[in-house]
């Protein structure tokens, strides 16, 4: 197994101004542990602060200014330091420029960005005076992920803020900077490592079962499973197994037609199955789950195989019909 250094997502942070968020993700990166590292810190603007922090540390850096520049042509100067520089995400602090559709598209689930309210709440310019306006009793800072709508990604993490008698919106934001210091690099690192994270895997796998026909989860063996025909008579077309029985994976079993179709898989892509204790005798197989890249639609389809394979014709019939239409 790969030692942790070599495993960090790779994350590059896009910065406007001061660069104080960049500056606590970038420093939260360097303790032991950390989930991820910064290979690159760009900005549009040549004096962000948070440039020479980040070279300081050894980072690479690079500023495309925006003017002068259509958005498509500024934006494809930045897309391309962020491919040369290796990075798997980016994330998004303090940068003041709007990302084209076609880019955030490309980049679907790989950026984030931190914004200074509770979110759904204030989402564009001057949070800190709305909130006041408004009587709020807090404000905060809000964690998504970037979508083609402006603030409007699912909410990941916030942090919230407690609003002062006599506030101003630069006493607020003062104090709003402590919390998304705090906030930022724990969110960046929770995301980046989700792919790893049990109850994040079992959510989708159970999303992606459960919108079958007539399923239902039983446990078995202590381990969460995917039954399709009623509560007393269903069958199981998938078990979730984190680590069960001593295996080193996170895996989804689904049923292969038999011992030869599975051994002829895992001899072919042995980064993707292995043989399961036990369940493996009878022909399903695993797909590794805790690994980079998944391709979740590879996933849903071999649960769709698992499920026909056991469901009754009654309700695969059913499904014939619906898909004809
Ligand atoms: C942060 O407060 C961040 O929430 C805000 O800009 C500031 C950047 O500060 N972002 C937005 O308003 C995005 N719409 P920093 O440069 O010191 O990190």
């Amino acid at each position: 197994m790969a030692d942790a250094a070599s495993q960090r997502a790779k994350v590059a942070i896009f910065i406007s101004g001061s660069g104080t968020n960049m500056a606590a993700l970038l420093y939260a990166s360097l303790l032991d542990d950390s989930a991820y590292e910064v290979v690159l810190v760009a900005s549009n603007k040549a004096d962000a602060g948070g440039l020479e922090i980040a070279a300081a540390e050894g980072v690479e850096t690079f500023v495309h200014s925006h003017k002068g520049h259509s958005r498509e042509a500024h934006d494809a100067a930045m897309e391309d330091a962020l491919i040369e520089s290796g990075a798997q995400y980016l994330v998004l602090a303090g940068y003041m420029r709007i990302l084209s559709d076609e880019f955030v598209r490309r980049w679907e689930g790989r950026i984030l960005n931190i914004h200074p309210s509770l979110l759904p709440k204030y989402k564009g310019l001057d949070t800190y005076a709305r909130a006041i306006a408004a009587g709020d009793s807090h404000a905060g800072a809000s964690v998504h992920v970037v979508t083609p709508e402006l603030d409007a990604g699912e909410v990941l993490a916030q942090a919230r803020v407690a609003i002062r008698e006599g506030e101003t919106p630069e006493t607020l934001a003062g104090r709003v900077k402590f919390a998304e210091h705090q906030l930022y690099p724990r969110a960046v690192a929770d995301y980046v490592s989700r792919g790893l994270n049990p109850d994040y895997l079992l959510g989708r796998v159970s999303e992606l079962a459960l919108a079958l026909p007539e399923t239902h989860s039983r446990e078995s063996h202590g381990a969460p499973g995917f039954r399709v025909g009623s509560e007393k008579a269903g069958k199981f077309f998938a078990y979730f197994s984190d680590r069960h029985h001593g295996s080193e994976h996170i895996a989804l079993l689904v049923k292969t037609s038999g011992m030869d179709e599975m051994l002829g898989l895992i001899e072919a892509q042995p980064d993707v199955y292995f043989k399961p204790a036990f369940y493996g005798a009878s022909g399903w197989i695993g797909l590794i789950l805790n690994r980079a890249d998944v391709d979740w639609t590879h996933v849903e389809e071999w649960l769709m195989r698992s499920w026909r394979s056991v469901a009754p014709a009654r309700i695969t019939k059913l499904q014939d019909a619906a898909d004809m239409f």
